[in-house]
This record gives C-alpha cells, sequence and structure tokens, in this order.
C-alpha cells in the first residue's frame, strides 16, 4: 500500500442544499461527503431557496451551517436579479458573490449585461466574485473584468474556445482564475444515452474535443482549480419528467484524479495545486496544522453509490474502475474520517471567512 497525505483540500463550488432543499441533502449530509471525499473545506453556491441575496438569509445559512457542519465552510452571497446591492455592505461572513449569468438550477439568473455591471461595481473586491458564464457569455463577463479589475473566478468552464478566451486574458494580465469538473473531463455527450438523466447539469456535457481542450488546459497549467460542482438531486427528481440540472461529485473527484495520476495523466503535485494549494492560494486561506486527506494510491475499486455518503444516493460515475482512496480525513488535528465512517460530530466545522 502506498499512502500520501494530500494537504487541506478545498472544493469551492458545492451546493449543499438543506434549509427549504432539505429533503434533497443537508448541510450535514453533504459535509459528510466531504470529509469522505478527502476535504478541509467546501464553499456552498446561493441558488438553494431560501436564495442567499440578503443579510437575513445569510445570517439564517450561517447559523445553519455553524451547527451542522461537519468539515470547515465557506458561503457565497448570490447577486440577485431584484437589485440587492444595498446589501453588499453587509456580508461579512462570506466567501465571495456568486453571479448566475446564465439559466441553471433556481432563479438568480443575470441576463442583462448592464445590471451585470452594477452587480460588479458595488461588490467590494476584497472579496472574489465567482461567475457562471457559458460560451459568449465568458466575453461580457470579461469586459466586465476589465473594466473593474476585480477578481473573478470562472466556474466549471466546458469549452475548447471558452478556454482559449480565457488563455488570451490571463495573458492579458486580468486577474482571473478557472475551475473545471471532473464530469466534463471524463463523461461527454456521447455517454448521454447511457446516463440519462444523471448526464444533465449546466454546463451540459460537452463534445470529445472539448473535453481534451479541458484535458491539455489541465496539463499545461491553465486551469487553476479542479472543483466537483456537487449538486445533489432525489433519485425521484432525476427520474421526473423534467430532471433538474446536476449531479453530485465530492466523494468521487479525487478518486478519479488520482487515476489520472495512476494512468499518467497528470503529475500528482498537479492535483495537488488544482484541489489544495490553488484554491487556498486564490481564496487567501492557510492550510491549519495537522489538516490533510491520507490516501491509498494502489487501491482499485469501482465506484459504488452504496459506499457514498451523499444524501442523494447516486452518482454520474457509478460503475467506473477507479485506482486511489481516501482511507482518512483530518482536519485541525482531529481525525474526521477513517475510510467508512464520519467521525466528526455536526458543528465541528467553522467557517473561514468570519
Ligand atoms: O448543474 C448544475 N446544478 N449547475 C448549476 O449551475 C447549479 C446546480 C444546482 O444547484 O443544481
Ligand atoms: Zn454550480
Amino acid at each position: 500500500m502506498t499512502t500520501v497525505r494530500i494537504p487541506a483540500m478545498v472544493d469551492p463550488h458545492t451546493h449543499l442544499r438543506d434549509l427549504d432543499w432539505a429533503h434533497k441533502a443537508t448541510f450535514a449530509s453533504e459535509t459528510a461527503a466531504a470529509v469522505a471525499g478527502g476535504y478541509w473545506a467546501v464553499f456552498d453556491m446561493p441558488n438553494t431557496p431560501p436564495t442567499t441575496t440578503s443579510r437575513a438569509a445569510l445570517d439564517l445559512k450561517l447559523a445553519r451551517m455553524g451547527e451542522t457542519a461537519v468539515c470547515d465552510w465557506g458561503v457565497y452571497f448570490g447577486a440577485s436579479q431584484a437589485d440587492n446591492t444595498a446589501e453588499y455592505a453587509h456580508v461579512a461572513g462570506t466567501c465571495g458573490l456568486k453571479i448566475f449569468n446564465n439559466s441553471t438550477t433556481g432563479d438568480l439568473l443575470i441576463a442583462d449585461q448592464s445590471q451585470r455591471e452594477q452587480h460588479y461595481a458595488a461588490w467590494d473586491a476584497a472579496r472574489i466574485i465567482a461567475v457562471h458564464a457559458e460560451d459568449e457569455t465568458v466575453l461580457d463577463v470579461l469586459a466586465l473584468v476589465r473594466q473593474f479589475r476585480k477578481r473573478t473566478h470562472f466556474l466549471h468552464i466546458s469549452t475548447a474556445q471558452e478556454i482559449a478566451w480565457l488563455r488570451a486574458a490571463k495573458e492579458e494580465g486580468l486577474p482571473i482564475t478557472i475551475g473545471v469538473c471532473p464530469h466534463h473531463l471524463w463523461l461527454t455527450q456521447d455517454d448521454l444515452p447511457a446516463l440519462g438523466a444523471f448526464g444533465i447539469m449546466k454546463p451540459g456535457l460537452k463534445t470529445a474535443r472539448d473535453r481534451d481542450a479541458l484535458w491539455d488546459a489541465l496539463q499545461t497549467g491553465v486551469v487553476d482549480v479542479v472543483e466537483s460542482d456537487h449538486a445533489p438531486h432525489t433519485l425521484a427528481e432525476k427520474a421526473s419528467e423534467r430532471p433538474p440540472y446536476g449531479v453530485p461529485g465530492l466523494e468521487t473527484t479525487l478518486p478519479l484524479l488520482l487515476t489520472a495520476v495512476h494512468e499518467g495523466r497528470l503529475a500528482l503535485e498537479r492535483v495537488i495545486d488544482l484541489v489544495a494549494h490553488n484554491p487556498r492560494r486564490i481564496w487567501w486561506l492557510d492550510a491549519p496544522p495537522d489538516t490533510y486527506a491520507r490516501v491509498d494510491l494502489d487501491a482499485e475499486y469501482v465506484i459504488d453509490r452504496a459506499r457514498l455518503h451523499s444524501a442523494c444516493g447516486w452518482s454520474p460515475f457509478e460503475g467506473l474502475r477507479v485506482r486511489g482512496r481516501v482511507i482518512e480525513t483530518w482536519i485541525r488535528g482531529v481525525q474526521v474520517y477513517d475510510g467508512e465512517r464520519v467521525l466528526a460530530q455536526p458543528g465541528f466545522g467553522r467557517n473561514l471567512f468570519a
């Protein structure tokens, strides 16, 4: 057995649900999935009702997270179409602003460029702006970054064209970073017939050419972060006539990346950059002492929903053979996962942006 420690992993892109969507998942269940996935910390998106677009909604989420999370955490504030920029003066405790520039789960879409501009102008540059932007919308957001010079993280980038635009924007010196998701790295449109609703998410699955461009950008350092976009929906919802967008990913991201190491497609150091060093650098976080995932690089197994901790009970990667297993997770000197069971008590997790 070859084991290594991966220091203080952060997933800056998760939808943990709870609150009015506790039937899908809870902060307790999904932070348990996070520590089983090896994570120190996860950041939660604002599109779960009540949307995190007011001080009151933020306080509610901070309190519930504080009482129930088993890993460390951050929460995003959300830009809302009903202008909520007056609230931006009171967003202490958040890891950043999320702007949904294209439609997806929830109703936080900001499609109008002048509205986007108002949000960019109002947000305090000390905290990062994380954006959902697909296709040409990437160019619209880059125009705002150029105008306001506010640090912006492009979430779940999925096409060769988007990568080309963002690579050029980095060369131009714009203060941007790029995240990609495992489902866009391991799956394509060709998998849709087999996956059905389990292959439906935003941005959607793309072509093999797009996937290859993402891999190239991972290997060459254009991509900064691999983030799961963990978005649990129930089996019943996914089986319905109009299945909602989103797939879980917290427990499969690291095993998939370690499999890529085994296959010689990524260096282990690069994986550690993508899931730990870079997100900590981008969000200005220091790794606390004795905080790491211990992984067995040799463990070979098939991804099996029965072993996952997420409340949703399914995975788009079900049946995939991987190599690399999280056997322990430690946070601030406390063992929170032993390879099977989550050991931390609810409320153990801390807000990293308090
Ligand atoms: O597939 C997605 N699901 N993409 C998003 O942007 C939101 C997420 C969700 O909340 O379900
Ligand atoms: Zn998302």
